[in-house]
């Protein structure tokens, strides 16, 4: 009896998720046209439009299709919404948007009747998986529109002082200020029903003391790197970041904006090229993503391993900037509530911060729910970001959570901190 009420609970929870989800996912479409929905901002990312239907797509092979065991039900969108359906640019001829929500909805209540029947005894990741599936495609859709913002002329200047009162400048004078993090062992990686694949297995990991940034590295701090003539100078630069400079012919983060209003705020749309040569013109490194993940998520109290920084509290607004409700990044300092047991702000929500380490499985990995989710990334062009950005939902909010990108990319949502090893014998 009991069980029977926790499953039906659950099936309630799901339900509530996936509701809340969509939800948000659909306000990014709100009096969008249809130019902006079919737009190819950039080579590299398809129309928003697309990930929309490619939303629905993925939620009817999985759970329709592969669970169910129903016919495919919109098989003219079959090569058009695959992941490896089409090339990006052969993405534009979409169908419109009123299509695009017939197929969402249509999909959805197919979905929740099968719900009401699912065994997710055996289903539950799979649920989970597309819940954060969703998610993720709700931060890239918000990013590309980020993009074409600022491909516009038109861009409005929003006022910018707004939220960033004077108050969070009274604590922050020491913006570069590092944390000692002792050696020892900590948990990495996660084992719950919400991990990814690539998050599995949970597993333990020695590190030596290394003291790591406080906060995620501000525009100000980034400016003086800019003022000291660092995009000029191949001293700090790797041979391969140095190499991309000259073709990328890149001179400052993309959205670079000059308006001193955002002094505070983490630097965002920079490269892991140039977010390592500016630890490098600093003295400091960037952390592996161990170093991250236990300055982020260890409590050497309780010697266990947190989901958030703050604890096991699902992510509000009193702990981080997420979920898009801020639209826009905040000043690196904003959130002492969020803060991680080891004292560092930020870890989650704002900005993605880049990692030296190389998006590849843990000992022991095994793909879930197919081998293009991670695993076709595990060739060495992937460096792995942390902790999740302002656009990050927050079924895909947390600090085993791992996302990887080409490190020439200059992503808009992402930033980083610094770290550097305590070196006993110097
Ligand atoms: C984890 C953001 C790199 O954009 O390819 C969406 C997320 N994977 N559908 C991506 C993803 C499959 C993925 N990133
Ligand atoms: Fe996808």
């Amino acid at each position: 009896m009991i069980s029977e009420l926790s499953k039906s609970s659950f099936k309630q929870t799901i339900f509530q998720a996936f509701t809340q989800c969509r939800a948000k996912t659909l306000t990014l479409f709100e009096s969008m046209d249809e130019v902006t929905f079919r737009r190819q901002a950039h080579p590299d990312f398809s129309p928003v439009g697309w990930h929309l239907g490619h939303i629905a797509y993925t939620e009817s092979l999985w759970l329709l299709e592969r669970s169910a065991g129903l016919p495919c039900m919109f098989p003219q969108y079959r090569k058009l919404f695959a992941a490896d359906g089409l090339p990006k640019c052969d993405r534009v001829k979409l169908p419109n948007l009123e299509e695009i929500y017939y197929y969402l909805d249509t999909i959805r209540e197919k979905v929740f009747d099968y719900l009401e029947v699912a065994d997710l005894e055996t289903e539950e990741p799979l649920w989970r998986f597309l819940l954060q599936h969703e998610s993720q495609h709700s931060e890239i859709i918000c990013f590309v529109l980020e993009l074409i913002k600022s491909q516009m002329s038109s861009v409005k200047c929003e006022k910018l002082i707004t939220v960033d009162s004077g108050l969070w400048k009274l604590d922050f004078a020491k913006p570069e200020a590092m944390i000692q993090i002792p050696a020892g062992e900590f948990q990495m990686g996660n084992n719950s029903l919400d991990a990814m694949d690539n998050e599995r297995p949970a597993h333990w990991v020695y590190l030596d003391t290394y003291e790591i940034d406080r906060y995620p590295v501000t525009c100000g701090q980034y400016r003086v790197f800019m003022a000291a003539g660092g995009y000029e100078n191949p001293q700090w630069w790797s041979k391969a970041g140095w190499e991309w400079l000259q073709t990328a012919k890149v001179t400052q983060p993309l959205y670079w904006r000059e308006d001193l209003a955002w002094e505070n705020h983490p630097v965002c749309g920079v490269s892991y090229y140039e977010a390592a040569a500016y630890a490098e013109f600093v003295g400091k490194r960037l952390p592996t993503e161990a170093e991250w993940e236990k300055a982020a998520s260890w409590d050497a109290k309780t010697n266990q391993q947190r989901t958030y920084a703050w604890g096991e509290t699902q992510p509000t607004s009193e702990y981080c900037n997420h979920d898009c409700k801020m639209g826009k990044t905040t000043p690196v300092n904003a959130y002492p509530a969020g803060k991680s047991p080891y004292g560092l702000y930020d870890t989650l929500g704002n900005v993605w911060e880049w990692t030296a380490t190389w998006f590849d499985g843990y000992e022991g990995f095994q793909y879930y729910p197919y081998i293009g989710y991670s695993q076709v990334y595990f060739d060495n062009q992937h460096r792995v970001l942390k902790g999740g950005s302002w656009a990050t939902r927050p079924w895909a909010l947390r600090s085993s959570f791992r996302n990887w990108y080409h490190p020439g990319v200059q992503q808009v949502l992402a930033g980083f901190r610094c770290a550097k090893s305590d070196n006993i014998l110097a």
